[in-house]
């Protein structure tokens, strides 16, 4: 079953013209000269049922206007979009009602009063029984750690509390399809961590479908079985993590244990030598020789572990980038 499904869909800006100044500010509302932005340029999504998908790529790549796009926040310049059945444009309360868009940067709870009376706000808006929404927000509360933390005013909360606070407030209505833009964006790594686990265990408990962006490289290797990477509007790539790092990157990295100290021109026999060597090194050596490598290395090296590892995922990303280009 499909949650998600785009055709060709695109996006572009319109704006007036505006030249410097506060004179061309003004001379702006008058002018009939536009410029034109095309921030999505034909994208085709299909994401099934409960899949968590990484939505990857550089900014001003086009990310966010998909997303706000999928959640009916943006209408769409041309193409197709179906979420759950719907045409998200038309904000259909029934879609509504099983969807939502967390925004890392952006919040949605009141400034001013404790995160506790948004959720009960929220509860109304979305017609969530009292019960449920009790079920719920207990268990969401205790899954985040806030429960010292929901009466207090959200402005006086830290950045990492009010995203958790965010995160309940859009996860209440226990929607089907979460969107997140940058979840984590800014929090330290223990709070990244904590939301990332999070993250795993609603998808797991609620099976919804979870279409993430993120810019740290370890929230999508946690949480995404498949990622899509766009660059200038375009998907340039749709796939595993793992395919994604076996097409884009041609090296492997042997990760080595010996019983005794190897010196470093031993082991460059086999391969490129990775920082030092000593009881253990890192070898790099081409894809294709991975396994002659391994087992040289094996049959006359002291070896009493070894492991292969890809390449750093970040690597790959960077260099998709900029190929893309
Ligand atoms: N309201 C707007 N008016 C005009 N142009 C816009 C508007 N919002 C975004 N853009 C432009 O559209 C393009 C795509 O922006 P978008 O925010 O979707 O990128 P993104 O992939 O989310 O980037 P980031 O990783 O920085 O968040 C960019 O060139 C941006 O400058
Ligand atoms: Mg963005």
């Amino acid at each position: 079953m499909l949650a998600i499904e785009t055709r060709d869909l695109k996006k572009t800006y319109v704006s007036n013209k505006k030249s410097p100044g506060i004179k061309g500010g003004i001379k702006s509302l008058f002018s009939r000269e536009k410029t034109y932005v095309d921030a999505v340029k034909g994208v085709d999504l299909t994401i099934e049922k409960g899949e968590m998908v990484g939505f990857l790529g550089p900014n001003g790549a086009g990310k966010t206007t998909t997303l706000k796009m999928l959640s009916g926040i943006l209408y769409p310049t041309s193409g197709h979009a179906s979420v759950l059945g719907f045409t998200p444009s038309v904000r259909n309360p029934e879609m509504l009602r099983q969807i939502s868009l967390v925004m890392g940067n952006k919040m949605q709870l009141w400034w001013d009063l404790p995160a506790w009376d948004s959720f009960v706000v929220l509860k109304e808006m979305y017609e969530v029984d009292d019960a449920k929404f009790k079920r719920r927000v207990d268990n969401l509360i205790e899954a985040l750690q806030l429960s010292d933390k929901v009466n207090t005013q959200v402005r006086k909360l830290s950045l990492g509390e009010r995203m958790k606070c965010e995160l309940v407030a859009a996860l209440l209505h226990a929607p089907q399809i979460v969107f997140l833009d940058e979840p984590t964006i800014g929090l330290d790594v223990v709070s990244q961590k904590r939301i990332r686990d999070f993250l795993n265990t609603l998808h797991k408990e609620d099976n919804c479908t979870l279409l993430l962006t993120s810019h740290y490289m370890q929230d999508v290797q946690e949480l995404c079985d498949r990622v899509v990477v766009i660059d200038h509007g375009t998907v340039i790539f749709e796939g595993t993590l793992d395919v994604l790092t076996s097409r884009f990157s041609d090296v492997r990295r042997i990760r080595l244990s010996f019983s005794e100290n190897v010196s470093a021109d031993e082991i460059a026999k086999y391969g490129k030598l990775i920082g030092e060597a000593s009881d253990t090194a890192v070898v790099e050596v081409a894809q294709k020789n991975t396994a002659s490598a391994t087992a040289a290395m094996l049959q006359y090296l002291p070896v009493s572990d070894v492991s292969i590892e890809q390449v750093d995922i970040e690597e790959v990303i960077r260099s998709l980038f900029t190929e893309g280009r």
